[in-house]
């Protein structure tokens, strides 16, 4: 079996979080766990949260952080990590439909299955003006208007139902940007992440730190805004990416940005 996911910026995140024995964490995404695990190996304690059934312990959506702590006795902190987006057992998994690579996938695209509309259901409810707004706001691709309008006069004909359907009405190079666009849209990834911040907030102790790991400049914005305001010394004023290296063992980790941030 494939790996579940080879976590990234490792020793950044460990640096950032200052994991040390006896200190406690939130994992918001904890996938695989493998940040989770790095930071056990230092000693800190860790409640690892993910959305997806598939990951590993508690199955929760980080917009709810501060209540899935709190019942986990995790109500005071000294780090909290969101590493964002999508684990590459998410990717890898053709059913999950996450991924252009895949012809004959359901256009699912959700983090948590049982929650919320796949992709495919959206597609054949909204409207196209709805649609042209996803695409230019969440995939920031350039032929939106005209993508949404053979989308409506296609699915009049016969569903988009599959990764396929959806890769024959597009042009290749649109592929990244139309797949993200309707991910952020069905699992609703920039209100979460704007409510998990502010949930992270209240938990984090003052000298805690805040890690976020963002990988498309629509969560990023978000994420400096978030470190902006006054309850924060900001530990990054630009943001730490991954080294040359890592990004030659691990393409996945080529767009990621990491920004730490300290609680007053
Ligand atoms: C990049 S992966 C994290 C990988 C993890 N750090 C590791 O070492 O394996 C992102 C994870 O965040 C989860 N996720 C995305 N949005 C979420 C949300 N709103 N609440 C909880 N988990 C979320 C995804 O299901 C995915 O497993």
């Amino acid at each position: 079996m494939s790996q579940y996911h080879t976590p990234v910026m490792v020793e950044e995140v460990l640096a950032g979080l200052q994991a040390a024995p006896g200190k406690r964490f939130i994992d918001a995404t904890a996938g695989g766990g493998g940040h989770t695990r790095a930071i056990e190996k230092l000693g800190g304690t860790v409640l690892g949260i993910d959305t997806d059934p598939d990951a590993t312990r508690v199955r929760g959506n980080f917009r709810d952080i501060e209540s899935i702590a709190k019942e986990h006795g995790f109500s005071a902190v000294d780090g909290i990590l969101f590493d964002l987006g999508v684990s590459s057992h998410q990717l890898d998994t053709p059913e999950r439909g996450f991924s252009y690579r895949f012809e004959d996938a359901p256009l699912d695209l959700r983090m948590n299955q049982n929650e919320g509309m796949p992709a495919g259901e959206l597609l054949q409810k909204i409207s196209e003006q709805e649609l042209y707004e996803i695409l230019a706001a969440f995939g920031e691709e350039e032929h939106s208007r005209a993508i949404a309008a053979l989308i409506l006069r296609r699915r009049r004909v016969k569903p988009i139902a599959t990764t396929g359907d959806l890769l024959h009405l597009i042009d290749k190079r649109e592929a990244p940007q139309v797949f993200q666009a309707l991910r952020i849209a069905v699992n609703d990834e920039l209100n979460a992440l704007k409510e998990g911040l502010r949930g992270a907030k209240n938990l984090i102790s003052p000298g805690g730190r805040l890690v976020v790991i963002s990988f498309h400049s629509l969560e990023d914005r978000i994420v400096k805004l978030f470190m902006k305001t006054d309850a924060w010394k900001l530990i990054t004023k630009k943001p730490m990416v991954p080294s040359a290296r890592e990004v030659y063992e691990n393409k996945r980790a080529r767009s990621a940005k990491l920004r730490i941030a300290e609680k007053l």
